[in-house]
């Protein structure tokens, strides 16, 4: 089986890797004594629910809010943001959102139009940022949310998420952040930031296994369950218990992957997510830099590094940008997502429908010698 050390991997808007030292020896050590959390009451049924709530802490944590239990483990940030958008939303209701969504947020917004819901798609710039002013004068006395991602995946454009949140606070409107790029390689504050609904894999910047997500839910957020059955909570009772993270968490977890998780939040933590993003920050700079100096190659997004997350979607003039993700692995070990990235609207804001762009994201693990490797490669294609 390949592993990273015979690619240089630049693929960490898709998911992470590598993964911290330790997460994948605790994923290994759960799988062979992770009981059902909270079911059955013996030891390892205790064990495994005292790996879920250590956890919900590291994440509560990192995200500065006290209350832990507001941290819903989902599968994914597609899971938690489907719970979010047909959790709260009716008919007659309207949302407001961008024209840069991935389709995790497009697709359940489309579907919700069909049963009465009206949505208002805000289009970004150029560059794929949105105009936080554009959203706000949006806003209907019938808008019940505002929906933004916090960094397009496709431009890596940072969005004035906090200008948004506020003004839909101070209006009355919920708001959710789809946090899918930023979770881990950002810092967010939940004390300070008055977001009501946040989603976010934990498989990308948060650096833990697939199958993992989470959705927090602010108090006084009237969401309805998806799915419903046995929390291993109120047992005798046939309906929904309505405490969190109990009325949003059915079915068996992802214990597995919640212990491998775990440590990649002990590690972010002990590490910092400043120091991470500052050391993003140096990547992308270098990363447009190099660029710039490739004659052919195309560069979308804002051009500033700090109004960026660490996706870079380029092009090469002439040059289809699926075989050009094609020839860079075969000619030179890199790997990278080329086409759509499931974000349409996000390349027709960019101009790059229907073809889409190469798509190269560094992560915490990524060196400058890999950097350099990468533009070597992208110039000597660009040369023909
Ligand atoms: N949403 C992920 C991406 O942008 C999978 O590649």
């Amino acid at each position: 089986m390949p592993n990273t050390k015979d690619y240089i991997y630049l693929d960490n808007a898709a998911t992470s890797l590598p993964k911290p030292p330790g997460v994948a020896e605790a994923v290994a050590g759960a799988i062979c004594r992770a009981g059902n959390p909270g079911r059955s009451g013996h030891a390892l049924s205790i064990g495994s629910a005292r790996d879920l709530f250590t956890a919900r802490e590291r994440l509560a944590e990192l995200f500065g809010f006290r209350d832990s239990s507001r941290f819903v483990f989902t599968e994914n940030a597609t899971g938690a943001l489907n719970q979010a958008i047909k959790g709260l939303l009716r008919s007659g209701d309207h949302v407001v959102t961008t024209s840069v969504e991935h389709n995790s947020v497009m697709r359940p917004l489309r579907r919700l139009e069909s049963a009465g819901v009206s949505v208002t798609v805000v289009p970004a710039d150029a560059t794929g940022t949105v105009d936080a002013a554009g959203m706000i004068a949006a806003i209907r006395p019938e808008t019940r949310l505002l929906a933004v991602t916090h960094a397009s995946n496709v431009a890596g454009a940072v969005q004035p998420v906090e200008t948004i949140v506020r003004a839909a606070h101070a209006r009355g409107v919920f708001s959710l952040i789809d946090a899918a790029q930023t979770a881990g390689a950002f810092p967010i504050d939940l004390s300070t930031l008055p977001v009501d609904l946040l989603a976010a894999a934990g498989h990308k910047g948060l650096l833990g296994p697939q199958g993992t997500g989470f959705l927090f839910v602010r108090e006084g957020v009237p969401l309805v369950p998806l799915i419903e059955g046995g929390t291993g909570s109120r047992s005798e009772d046939d309906h929904q218990p309505d405490f969190y993270p109990d009325c949003l968490e059915s079915g068996t977890p992802n214990s597995v992957g919640i212990a491998g998780l775990s440590v990649a939040l002990a590690w972010l933590l002990k590490k910092g997510v400043d120091g991470i993003r500052a050391k993003e920050v140096a990547l992308v700079s270098e990363l447009l830099e190099g660029m710039r100096r490739i004659r052919g190659a195309i560069v979308y997004g804002p051009e500033d590094p700090s109004k960026r997350g660490c996706a870079l979607s380029f092009n090469i003039e002439g040059a289809d940008p699926g075989e050009v993700g094609r020839r860079l692995e075969r000619e030179a070990g890199i790997l990278l997502r080329a086409g759509l990235h499931c974000a349409p609207n996000a390349h027709r804001t960019l101009g790059t429908f229907p073809q889409g762009t190469v798509r190269v994201s560094p992560g915490p693990f990524t060196t400058r010698r890999e950097i350099g490797k990468f533009l070597s490669a992208v110039k000597r294609i660009a040369a023909g």
